[in-house]
């Protein structure tokens, strides 16, 4: 197997455009760098990088400038918040480090408006470290390479996603590799139609191998969001003319986590008739006493951005209040109930069905 490292690397040396960044370690200069190409391409954002060096050398010049300065080198190029940003990261690098700039990634993340890719980028640049940093352009040639359809949206697949590309930092310099994947992803592997028959990675490349390359990075928006739906049992009884229901406290690993709602049967698959009564397995026992009328509610729908809920309510009418109450559950009056954290999709329940529920 080709070492693919390697091979980048060659690309790069051959390929890379010479900018004005890539000629410095100082990481007040690389920052200034990525936060202006985070904002604006190439060509625009070379004349506002030497015209901000310009204006703010160093660190502490920025750090003692007026906001309204700051933000007049930066007009033109848009989302003033991140230029606010980097005046307050100036004026932390002045108050906790006597004005040397960080070059260590934990450092850095903690400073204004840095995140993952900007410490990374800085700390493999400048400081020699061995951090992955993956923006659209490495995130879009790794996810083509290795054929992999990731969530952009999910911490564990950006997780998988850095394992890959430390392993192409691996026995090189991280900084020089870090730029090469950017300049990879941004010149050669393109959005929409790349050159394949120019690619080095040709013979290697999943995605050109299978006919795939158009259909990679996935976009949030092409996830298929999945569909979850949701019995809700609602059981429902009255202590001296007012209503009680059973309710339970959501887990923290899920959505909605910590919210209230009421005990649930979940299933991926569809709904079942089987849930009209309770499933043996569902954890769900049949309370005493038993249930005197029971009827089922309309379907709700909640979208989420990555999941679908349809919802329906199984309200069980009981004479008295349950002696036995599932695990996780307790009791409540409705109206207490209505003051607790829950989710949207039970709020619209309960208004809609307040006269079911009298
Ligand atoms: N886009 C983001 N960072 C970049 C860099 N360092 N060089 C070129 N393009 C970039």
């Amino acid at each position: 197997m080709a070492d693919n490292a390697a091979v980048l690397r060659e690309w790069y040396r051959v390929h890379s455009r010479d900018l004005p960044w890539r000629k410095t370690k100082d990481p007040y200069k690389v920052w200034i760098s990525e936060v202006i190409l985070q904002q604006t391409r190439v060509i625009q954002g070379t004349p506002y990088y030497h015209r901000f060096l310009k204006t703010f050398p160093d660190v502490k010049s920025l750090a003692s400038a007026t906001v309204e300065k700051v933000l007049g080198v930066w007009e033109g190029l848009g989302y003033y918040r991140r230029a606010l940003h980097l005046h307050e990261a100036a004026r932390q690098v002045v108050e906790q480090h006597g004005g040397k700039f960080p070059v260590h990634y934990k450092d850095l993340i903690r400073l204004k408006g840095i995140g993952d890719y900007t410490a990374a980028a800085i700390a493999s640049l400048c400081g020699g470290e061995a951090v992955p940093a993956i923006d659209g352009n490495v995130r879009r040639f790794l996810c083509r390479l290795y054929q992999l359809s990731l969530n952009p949206a999910s911490a564990s697949d950006n997780q998988y996603l850095k394992k890959i590309a430390v392993g192409f930092l691996q026995h090189h310099d991280p900084g020089t590799l870090n730029q090469a994947l950017i300049e990879f992803g941004a010149l050669q592997c393109t959005p929409g139609l790349p050159d394949c028959q120019m690619c080095p990675f040709q013979a290697e490349c999943l995605a050109c191998q299978n006919g795939v390359v158009e259909l990679l990075p996935v976009r949030p928006g092409r996830i298929k969001p999945k569909t979850r739906y949701f019995t809700y049992i609602l059981y429902v009884w009255r202590e001296n003319g007012i209503p009680f229901v059973l309710i339970r406290q959501r887990a923290t690993k899920d959505i909605w986590a910590k919210m209230y709602d009421f005990p649930l049967i979940e299933s991926t698959e569809g709904f079942t008739s089987a849930e009209y009564g309770t499933k043996p397995d569902s954890g769900i026992p049949e309370p005493e006493p038993a249930t005197v009328r029971q009827w089922m509610s309309e379907t709700y729908i909640h979208q989420l951005t990555h999941q679908r809920i349809e919802a329906r309510f199984l309200m069980k009418q009981l004479s008295a209040a349950p002696a036995l109450v599932p695990q996780g559950c307790f009791k409540i009056n409705l109206m207490e109930f209505r003051g607790l954290a829950k989710p949207r999709l039970i709020s619209r329940f309960l208004d809609n069905a307040g006269w079911d529920l009298r």
